[in-house]
């Protein structure tokens, strides 16, 4: 099966069940140019792979393939050489950058993350609620989480400019993608230097502040790691919880911005539309049996998080769901050790609720502006998120707390980003 064909629509649970059926619970999968990879669909088959860090490392050096992998193949981005990074580091050398990148996390101040956020949320909707239809995701789910992470990364707002700059080096694909990320290393660097020498209360110097010293270069990567783990997951999570609770009845209570539902609605899309669908992944250290299949040295696992969150071996109620209400047992932010840090799921977590609550306390009656089926995904079977998503709603004035200006500006800022 390839998994780079049109054919394979990720998220759609009847395929995924289909799929089971025909293959059992760990599917050979073909990736582009032929490369094979195993993709784990079961929920108890990605349990053990995910509980196994020493049989299954997340170490891309592993892996024997690499001799096949021609320069600029298209998911080398995404999956990486290995490199001095939290995500491309296994073993003790991950744990040391885990002890770094964790605690700066942990220290980002969640009541002024939330504040910041409200405000950052209040500013972007300034910038089109006079105009009665936007595009949610130009103009609004994409550019909160980043500049939430601007925040975070400490970036005062007349720098912002300068992080967008950067999103939009790190978001360059083909030829020119591996000078671009050289780029956004050395800027990462230069900011290094600076909170070197002044810290404030920001992740990057708390990172710098952590006991184990890293290079430059590292603690470079590890903030690159930050922003492409933690970006398109929160701006899809956002996006999805949207959709949700504009095509489903259940959650038309939350027009008036009822906490309790969105709450359930991002929870819900964790369970069955989740941002990440496929994660590569996990790389076998020696030989082994998975499921009904032999498992070689090195090869590739890639974790099917949104397939077996949908496996019918998860407990399910009389009508075939999951009662996802307070059951946090999904594969959302993958499992382990190598698992999303904790703090970094809450900071996720406060971005995208108190956007949705912003959006919806301003733009009560904001609904889609075409069929949900009409909405157009991203084209990736790794990860399910809306690539647009045109809204409309009755025209309001801008709230006023911030100078419409300035609005103006973030969103051309984003848009010349993308
Ligand atoms: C701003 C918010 C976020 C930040 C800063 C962040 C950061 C990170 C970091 C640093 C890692 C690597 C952890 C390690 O190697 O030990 C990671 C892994 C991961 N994150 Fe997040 N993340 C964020 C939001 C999210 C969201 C919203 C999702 C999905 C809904 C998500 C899903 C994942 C997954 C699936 C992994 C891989 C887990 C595995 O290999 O088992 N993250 N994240």
């Amino acid at each position: 099966m390839s998994l780079s064909d049109n054919g394979f629509r990720p998220g759609h649970h009847d395929q995924y069940q289909q799929i089971r059926r025909e293959h059992g619970p760990v599917v050979g999968v073909e990736l582009p140019g032929g490369i094979p990879a195993w993709l784990v669909i079961g929920y108890i088959e990605l349990h053990q792979v995910t509980s196994d860090p020493v049989l299954f490392p997340r170490d891309s050096g592993l892996w024997n393939q690499w001799a096949n992998i021609p320069k600029g193949w298209p998911l080398l981005p995404m999956i990486g050489r290995p490199n001095p990074s939290i995500i491309s580091t296994a073993g003790a050398a991950q744990r040391s950058h885990v002890a770094t990148v964790e605690p700066a996390l942990e220290s980002v101040d969640l009541i002024r993350l939330r504040q910041t956020c409200e405000r950052l949320a209040d500013r972007l909707i300034d910038g089109f609620c006079g105009r009665g239809t936007a595009d949610l995701v130009a103009d609004f789910t994409a550019p909160l989480p980043m500049l939430a992470l601007a925040w975070i990364f400490g970036f005062a707002d007349e720098e912002e400019p300068q992080f967008v700059d950067m999103m939009k080096m790190l978001a360059t694909s083909g030829p020119d993608a591996e000078a671009q990320y050289a780029n956004v290393v050395r800027r990462m660097e230069q900011l290094l230097a600076v909170k070197r020498t002044k810290p404030g209360a920001d992740l990057v110097s708390r990172m710098l502040a952590q006991p184990t010293p890293f290079t430059n270069a590292e603690y470079a990567r590890d903030l690159l790691a930050v922003i492409t783990a933690g970006y398109l997951p929160t701006v899809d999570w956002i996006g999805n919880s949207v959709r949700l609770m504009r095509t489903d009845e259940r959650f038309a209570a939350a027009l008036g911005g009822g906490q309790h539902s969105i709450e359930q609605a991002m929870i819900e899309v964790l369970w069955e539309d989740t941002p990440i669908q496929i994660f590569p992944g996990r790389w076998a250290a020696s030989d082994t049996r998975l499921g009904d299949k032999d498992i070689r040295a090195g090869d590739m696992l890639l974790l099917g998080l949104a397939a077996a969150n949908t496996d019918p071996h998860v407990g399910r109620n009389l009508t075939g769901s999951v009662e996802t209400a307070g059951n946090s047992a999904h594969f959302a932010f993958g499992y382990g050790e190598y698992r999303c840090p904790f703090a970094a799921q809450q900071i996720g977590e406060i971005i995208v609720r108190s956007g949705i609550e912003v959006l919806l306390d301003r733009l009560p009656d904001l609904d889609l502006a075409v069929p949900a089926e009409n909405l157009v995904r991203r084209p990736s079977p790794f990860v399910r998120g809306i690539a647009s998503m045109p809204v409309r709603f009755t025209p309001v004035r801008p709230a006023g707390s911030t100078p419409v200006a300035n609005a103006a500006r973030t969103s051309r800022l984003w848009r010349s980003a993308k």
